[in-house]
């Protein structure tokens, strides 16, 4: 099977990374560490979360960390909205793309979002009409798409159903979230056989936590299955507040060194991202949670 000759990461450390962290993280370290993401050579940093700061602190300061900001041609910013609220506040500090957030498991998408999987479709389609008339790109996210630390084994047969219908309202990509890293590679190939049934294969991507360190083995599968768009966070931060067990999504710095290895281009430059992970973890107070990382101290 051919790999991919290009991957597009999607580093999503100040986001998923980051709001998990219980400790606030200042701003001006968020802006930072973006900035240092995009300098790196990202094509996309997920930036925000326009979610409730009662749900979510570490995410309160999104809209500054949007405002403030460098922003840099050709890189897009994503943050995650909910509902119209977030859609508003996004669009009020500039933002251009958006991400909604929706599940394959009905129990994880109550303690998530505090709604059903139907009632979460039914919210994300005025901000599908605001985008549009805004001229904002979506993504789509579905979480648990391989197991949900509450109903087990998910059905990949749910998983496609979901993906369709974000993709019908318009998402251009929808991102498949192994959100507690339960999945193993031939799991991760039944996955994406299914939902491409649904969804065309190039506008689907790859979102894995590493809880059971088979992240970058999945990342390998689902290239051979013909995925080219990979999420990733510099230094291994991570994890789902509503997702017991969530530990960190797959380093970033591990993924660029796979691929690399492999001949696999990601226009990321290596050295500019190990230095952004080694800031991140400085400001936490923690080694970064990277093999490679460690490995190359
Ligand atoms: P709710 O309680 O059902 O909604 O929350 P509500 O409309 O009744 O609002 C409750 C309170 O939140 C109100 O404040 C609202 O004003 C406020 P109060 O009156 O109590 O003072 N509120 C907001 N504030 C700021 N911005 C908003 C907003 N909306 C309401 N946009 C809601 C529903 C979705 C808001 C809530 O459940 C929530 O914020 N959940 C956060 C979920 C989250 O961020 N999870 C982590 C991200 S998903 C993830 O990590 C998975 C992913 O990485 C993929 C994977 O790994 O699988 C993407
Ligand atoms: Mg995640």
């Amino acid at each position: 099977m051919v790999l991919p000759k290009s991957v597009k990461l999607v580093e999503v450390g100040p986001r998923d990374g980051l709001q998990n962290e219980k400790e606030l993280v200042t701003t001006a370290d968020k802006v930072e560490l973006v900035n240092r993401l995009t300098n790196a050579g990202f094509q996309a940093v997920e930036a925000g979360s326009f979610v409730s700061p009662k749900w979510v602190p570490q995410m309160g300061d999104s809209a500054d960390v949007l405002s403030q900001i460098t922003r840099k041609d050709g890189v897009s910013y994503p943050s995650l909205t909910p509902n119209m609220r977030g859609f508003e506040t996004a669009m009020s500090v500039g933002v251009k793309e958006v991400a909604i957030f929706g599940a394959a498991s009905e129990s994880f998408s109550q303690k998530n979002i505090n709604c059903s999987i139907a009632e979460s479709l039914e919210r994300f389609a005025p901000i599908m009409e605001a985008a549009k008339e805004n001229d904002v790109k979506v993504r789509g996210y579905v979480s648990c798409v391989i197991g949900c630390p509450y109903e087990g084994k998910i059905d990949s047969a749910k998983v496609a159903e979901v993906s369709k219908t974000l993709f019908d309202m318009g998402c251009y990509e929808i991102s498949l979230g192994d959100t507690i890293g339960v999945g193993t590679p031939e799991e991760v190939k039944h996955l994406f056989e299914a939902v491409s049934k649904l969804v065309p294969i190039d506008q689907l991507a790859g979102h894995f936590h590493d809880t059971y360190g088979q992240a970058l083995a999945n990342i390998y599968a689902a290239m051979e299955m013909g995925i080219s768009v990979f999420d990733s966070s510099v230094a291994g931060l991570g994890g789902c507040p509503y997702a017991k067990g969530a530990s960190g999504n797959v380093s970033s710095e591990d993924v660029v060194y796979m691929l690399h290895g492999c001949g696999v281009k990601t226009g990321v430059d290596f050295e500019k991202l190990l230095d952004a992970g080694r800031f991140i973890s400085n400001v936490i107070g923690r080694k970064p949670n990277s093999r490679v990382s460690n490995a190359l101290a």
